[in-house]
């Protein structure tokens, strides 16, 4: 009985931990929700932020909060340029331009440019969560850009903004 207790703990207690370091987020490509026709010059393998995830697998975006994203991609060419393109869609509306406070992915987000081709970086933008937002669930759709637009990257995922 006793044994068993402080296991229960101890597993608490590492997915505690696990939750408050990241969280994978289910993502899909753009092209496989017919949302571009084409493929992407790269593609993402892992994605997480630094926050907590819901039971259907939204990222819960708390308000008030800064988070770290981190999109795990490949750019199957060399880039010395790269911008991040957000759009939100909510129930149904069309895709809004979200702007991003530093949509240059090449300044202050993990990345030294040029990037290398056909290597496994990390893009981690920073996401000021305003508390100014309505707390509601919404889909992301991120794309990160060469010089002449092209994505690098397009992936959609569900997120909440909650209190
Ligand atoms: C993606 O994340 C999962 C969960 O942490 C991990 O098991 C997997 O190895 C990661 N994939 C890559 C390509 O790093
Ligand atoms: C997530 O990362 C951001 C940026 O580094 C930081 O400001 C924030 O406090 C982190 N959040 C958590 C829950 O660790
Ligand atoms: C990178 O990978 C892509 C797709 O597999 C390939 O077409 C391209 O030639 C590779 N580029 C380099 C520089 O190796």
């Amino acid at each position: 009985m006793k044994f068993s207790y402080s296991y229960i703990i101890v597993l608490l207690a590492i997915i505690a931990v696990s939750q408050a370091e990241f969280c994978n987020l289910n993502f899909k490509e753009c092209q496989d929700l017919k949302l571009k026709t084409g493929t992407s010059l790269g593609k993402v393998s892992n994605l997480s932020f630094n926050g907590t995830c819901s039971s259907e697998g939204f990222a819960v975006l708390k308000k008030g909060t800064v988070v770290e994203i981190d999109f795990q991609f490949q750019s199957y060419n060399p880039q010395a340029t790269l911008k991040s393109v957000v759009h939100g869609q909510i129930s149904g509306s069309p895709w809004l331009p979200f702007p991003l406070g530093n949509p240059d992915a090449c300044k202050d987000s993990g990345l030294t440019c040029p990037i290398p081709a056909n290597t496994t970086l990390n893009y981690k933008p920073n996401l000021k969560v305003l508390s100014s937002y309505p707390a509601l669930k919404v889909l992301v759709k991120w794309q990160l850009q060469d010089a002449r637009k092209a994505d690098i990257f397009c992936v959609v995922l569900p997120a909440e903004i909650a209190e």
